[in-house]
């Protein structure tokens, strides 16, 4: 049993972390540190500075109080916190705790991003942000002692270290933006579940660039084992942590079917290229079966997450469907055309900005939901449901396609491993698709 805290000391605490949660973690390492200070110090300098603005002064003044905690918690909260274990407290997400949890949203880039290749996305991050009093961490992956080579796997060690200064982290890849700031990150929060993953819409996976994760000892050990699953790969595996996460999730999740795995593994070693990849996943996926909620791990169903691309509608969102749409690239940016006729699917490799203007970020506060969106995406209802509708049913007919190649792969002899091609763009998206 944890020694009980306070209230006050607890509140003592959690402002102090949060405040210096509010600027870049300093380098831990301190050979190449100077290198690595600078650059986050530029990083800071673009993102900070140019937007520090009267309003921010004034966030920071609340923080430096306790009155804005108070502030957050109603008194039922403060009763049901006074003279308990704050641990347990944060581990039951009943709704009084929810209002009180501090929460950052987590960006992992590496020394060669260019964060202008992400800004409408990166601006409609930071103001959500600051409507919800969340933390916006843009981190850079060098400055976590995570010594991982793939920085794929790299950035799973690094949210795992920013996690411990939380109580949850919506760990989200660069290019995912907002469309409806009005929805919070607590509405998926779950009582019992430490960790959530969604399921890609577009294919069979578990995606690997986003999840809600809350700051408990198993949530934080599961992170780095995925890392650390980087090392216990064989030689010439081909993919990286969104192959891997597959196998990593069913060795831990479904520990009583180790025979199942074991076939699946099998795919996965014969594995040349992504259509064999992709009857991998379909293999694991066999096993995981419809269900969403494994212990403590919840791998939420096709569409009902936080994010899903915006080529699937051509961009067009619907306020009770949609909170964050993915694939807002700068460089993949295209007109928007005069008029968008339903919810169709657009090359997958584009977007049209669904904002009319830009995010100005001094004028984003809790008082402040309405952004200017361009009203040519603001769809019907049940126009994208039915759109969305009829592509998962083609994703799910082209599933059992790709899971009826298992037996093929497992018969065949044992070939030699390729060398591991770069199988992912600079995202961390499979480069190809061979399907639809
Ligand atoms: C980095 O990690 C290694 C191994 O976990 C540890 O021995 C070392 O002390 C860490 N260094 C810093 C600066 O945290
Ligand atoms: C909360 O409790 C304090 C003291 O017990 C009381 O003065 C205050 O009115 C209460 N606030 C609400 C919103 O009930
Ligand atoms: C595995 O089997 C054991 C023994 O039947 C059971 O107690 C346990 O709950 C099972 N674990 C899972 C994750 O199904
Ligand atoms: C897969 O390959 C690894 C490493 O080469 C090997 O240790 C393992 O036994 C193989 N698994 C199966 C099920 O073939
Ligand atoms: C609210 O924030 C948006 C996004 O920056 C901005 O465009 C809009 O002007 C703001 N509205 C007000 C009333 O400040
Ligand atoms: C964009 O915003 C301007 C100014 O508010 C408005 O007049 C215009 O109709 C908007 N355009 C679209 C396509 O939403």
């Amino acid at each position: 049993m944890k020694t009980s805290l306070s209230l006050v000391e607890y509140i003592v605490q959690k402002k102090r972390i949060h405040t210096e949660m509010m600027w870049p973690r300093r380098p831990k390492c301190s050979n190449d540190s100077t290198a690595v200070l600078v650059f986050v110090l530029v990083i800071f300098f673009v993102y900070t500075l140019m937007t520090y603005n009267e309003a921010q002064k004034e966030n920071f003044k609340d923080l430096e109080g306790i009155e804005m905690s108070e502030g957050r918690m109603n008194n039922a909260t403060l009763k049901l916190l006074e003279g308990i274990d704050v641990t347990e407290a944060v581990t039951t997400v009943t709704p009084e705790v929810k209002a009180y949890l501090k929460i950052a949203i987590v960006i992992v880039i590496t020394d060669d991003t260019d964060p202008e290749n992400y800004r409408v996305a990166l601006d409609s991050m930071e103001c959500y942000c600051k409507i919800h009093n969340y933390d916006f961490v843009l981190a850079l992956d060098t400055g976590y002692n995570c010594t991982h080579t793939d920085k794929f796997f790299r950035r799973h060690c690094v949210v795992a270290k920013i996690l411990s200064d939380y109580d949850a982290i919506l760990y989200l890849d660069a290019d995912v933006g907002v469309v409806n700031p009005e929805r919070k990150i607590e509405e998926f929060l779950e009582d019992g579940i430490d960790i959530t993953f969604v399921n890609r819409f577009y294919n069979w996976e578990i995606a690997a660039g986003y999840y809600l994760a809350r700051n408990t000892e198993y949530a934080v050990g599961l992170l780095n084992d995925f890392a650390d699953y980087e090392f216990k790969l064989p030689e010439g595996s081909i993919g990286t942590d969104n192959v891997a996460l597959h196998l990593f999730l069913s060795e831990k999740l479904l520990p009583n079917s180790t025979l199942e795995v074991d076939l699946c593994r099998k795919v996965f070693n014969a594995s040349q290229n992504f259509a064999d990849l992709f009857s991998f996943e379909a293999c694991i996926k066999t096993y995981f079966g419809v269900a969403t909620h494994f212990g403590k791990v919840r791998i939420m169903k096709k569409g009902t997450g936080w994010a899903r691309d915006g080529w699937l509608t051509s961009m067009v969102w619907h306020p009770e469907l949609d909170f964050m749409l993915h694939g807002w690239k700068t460089n993949e940016l295209v007109e928007t055309p005069k008029e968008i006729v339903g919810a169709y699917q657009m090359i997958r490799n584009q977007w049209y900005n669904p904002m009319n203007g830009t995010i100005i970020l001094a004028k984003c506060n809790p008082e402040n939901t309405t952004w200017n969106m361009d009203s040519r995406f603001m769809g019907e209802k049940e126009v994208i449901l039915a759109s969305l509708r009829a592509f998962e049913r083609d994703v799910a007919r082209e599933q059992v396609r790709s899971g009826s190649r298992i037996d093929m792969l497992i018969s065949q002899p044992d070939k030699p491993k390729r060398e591991s091609p770069n199988t992912r763009d600079a995202d961390g998206r499979l480069k190809k698709y061979f399907f639809w």
